[in-house]
């Protein structure tokens, strides 16, 4: 595992390549930056200044960028986030549409659950492979005070039709907070195990809106393992991790697991293979970018596919090795994590 990206002499050819030779073929569209939640480390109790809709793309433009993506920029995964993809209403058809590709991407959404009961069977006949659900704990009352909203069961139906829809591994992803859930990882893990849902625990990150993230604050991956381990015993998962974002453990032996995402502590850049467009159509080549490329306005203006897989070739080339949240010229990105997707 590399922490960071090591400079390579290659130029770019058809692939997503960068100055450092990773390739970008995990694709993250973000179809909305609303969400119905207002989770405390993502967004003000108040909500954003939401996108103009004239700025976001219509499906039938996500349809055309993700179909360049996948026939001349080598994509091999499509996952759809927000905010909150679901509330997107075309979803189901731009996931039909992708699942036609050829060839054909994995397809998956990242989602918090709410009003995933009515719509997964649907998503599973388009084509849909998978779901990862945000969820923090296992308690109404951490919920309501963590997200600001009273949707605690929602998010438990939607995860359950999930399962029942096929839409597996159903993938779990829960933040900790200090004095907040950090001394429920245990029981969530419990609950996730009995329900067969793989948890990922995922260190904060500085990317809220508020810009209230705070190092110490943050629950780091090794207090997530102690915590984890005072109740169960976690052995290195043995398959290989490759661009996987999050660290695999056994859990007493297995079959369970449970990950860690240590986004800040471990970082995984030197292995990244992230590419990413947002719901107004800039490509962002990495969660932290501080740069983005629009394609929108190339797309509006009657850009050709060549000329677009161009523009987002050289887009991808500038991604830097890291993160560099460590380096003292770290700046936040100026977009918020509820308008990246994750
Ligand atoms: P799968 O395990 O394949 O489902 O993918 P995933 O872990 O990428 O899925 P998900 O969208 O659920 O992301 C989980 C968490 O990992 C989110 O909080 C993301 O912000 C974080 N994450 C995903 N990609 C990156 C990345 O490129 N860099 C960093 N630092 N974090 C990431
Ligand atoms: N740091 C880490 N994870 C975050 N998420 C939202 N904001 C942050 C943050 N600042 C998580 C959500 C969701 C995933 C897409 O990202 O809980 O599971
Ligand atoms: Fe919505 Fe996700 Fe942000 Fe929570 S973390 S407010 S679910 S976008």
């Amino acid at each position: 595992m590399q922490l960071v990206a090591t400079p390579a002499l290659a130029r770019p050819t058809s692939a997503l390549l960068d100055s450092y030779g990773r390739a970008g073929t995990d694709l993250r569209v973000s179809l909305t930056d609303r969400c119905n939640l207002r989770c405390s480390y993502c967004m003000p109790a108040e909500g954003l200044d939401w996108l103009p809709n004239a700025d976001v793309l219509t499906d039938d433009e996500v349809v055309r960028l993700i179909t360049i993506a996948v026939q001349r920029l080598g994509v091999l995964e499509v996952r759809f986030t927000g905010g909150e993809p679901l509330i997107r209403r075309g979803l189901t058809d731009i996931v039909a549409r992708t699942a036609r590709l050829e060839p054909r991407p994995h397809i998956s959404v990242t989602t918090n659950g709410i009003g995933l009961e009515r719509v997964a069977p649907a998503l599973a006949a388009a084509g849909l492979d998978r779901v990862n659900v945000s969820l923090d704990t296992v308690r109404p009352d951490t919920f309501r005070a963590i997200t600001r909203r009273d949707r605690f069961d929602d998010v438990v139906r939607g995860l359950a039709a999930a399962a029942a829809a096929g839409l597996s591994p159903v993938k779990v992803n829960a933040v900790l907070l200090r004095g907040s859930n950090d001394d429920q990882a245990a029981e969530l893990l419990g609950w996730c195990l009995a329900h067969g849902y793989e948890l990922r625990f995922i260190e904060q990150m500085p990317l809220d809106a508020q810009h209230g993230w705070s190092r110490e604050a943050m629950i780091t991956a090794d207090e997530i393992l102690t915590a984890l381990r005072s109740t169960y015993d976690l052995t290195p998962h043995p398959a290989e991790r490759g661009s996987a974002p999050a660290e695999l453990f056994l859990v007493n032996g297995g079959p369970g697991t449970v990950g860690v995402i240590g986004s800040v502590t471990r970082p995984f850049c030197g292995d990244c293979d992230r590419v990413r467009l947002t719901a107004d159509g800039q490509v962002r080549n990495c969660l932290f970018a501080r740069e983005e490329s629009d394609l929108r306005t190339a797309l509006r203006s009657g850009a050709d596919d060549a000329e677009i897989a161009a523009r987002w070739r050289r887009a991808m080339w500038t991604k830097r090795a890291g993160h560099g949240i460590d380096d003292e010229s770290f700046l936040q990105p100026t977009r918020p994590m509820s308008a990246i997707g994750g």
